[in-house]
């Protein structure tokens, strides 16, 4: 279970939480980055989408998945018909980690010590919105909810419990989409990402 956390523990509402979230201090992430991304959504949301962490663009717009992998995202959800208004977007490590290059700033993997230090806000919203169901996109956000033994490449594309009784579903995450190494690998990855979150159909209707 995740560790109780005073500070998340005491806020009665996602605003509460957001808001307490912005002094957050429990890893050295947030000093370099630009802001904490917190979750957005509807508080009454079925559908609770978890990513790795903000990227470039999210830290300096405040939001998630508002850059090329919340893109391909919103062109996955667009194509089974699912509004992505109606869902609860947020990510297991709530600032950016980056490496500064020149002017660029290059992306950095969390390590499991910021998943950790992030988890009671990710407990704490998932306690607040109670949906009915949780999409993992990534491994990092599997690790954050169902630890190190869950394997994403196997488990993907299915229903699974969480702790606390809910439905979880895993898959890819859009950037590792990205990433592929042409075009054909690219699409091929896309339509997996595609199959798996249809499964959320009969939710989300
Ligand atoms: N990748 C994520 O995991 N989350 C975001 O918000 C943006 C990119």
């Amino acid at each position: 279970p995740a560790p109780v956390d005073p500070r998340t523990a005491a806020a009665p509402t996602l605003q509460a939480l957001r808001d307490a979230a912005r002094s957050c201090r429990a890893c050295p992430l947030w000093e370099p980055a630009t802001q904490v991304v917190f979750g957005e959504g509807p508080a009454h949301a079925r559908i609770v989408l978890v990513g790795e962490q903000p990227g470039d663009t999210e830290d300096l717009t405040g939001r998630p998945f508002t850059g090329p992998a919340g893109q391909l995202l919103d062109r996955a959800l667009a194509e089974l018909g699912i509004d992505r208004a109606q869902l609860y977007l947020t990510n297991a490590v709530k600032h950016f980690r980056f490496e500064q290059r020149g002017k660029r700033r290059l992306h950095r993997n969390p390590e499991a010590g910021h998943v950790q230090a992030c988890r009671p806000w990710l407990a704490r919203e998932l306690a607040l919105l109670q949906p009915e169901v949780v999409v993992c996109l990534g491994a990092t956000a599997a690790l954050a909810l169902m630890g190190r033994g869950f394997r994403l490449m196997d488990e993907r594309g299915r229903w699974h419990r969480l702790a606390d009784g809910g439905r979880m579903l895993a898959t890819v995450h859009p950037a590792w989409i990205l990433r592929q190494q042409d075009d054909a690998a690219r699409e091929a990855a896309y339509a997996g990402f595609v199959a798996d979150l249809a499964a959320l159909a009969g939710v989300a209707s």
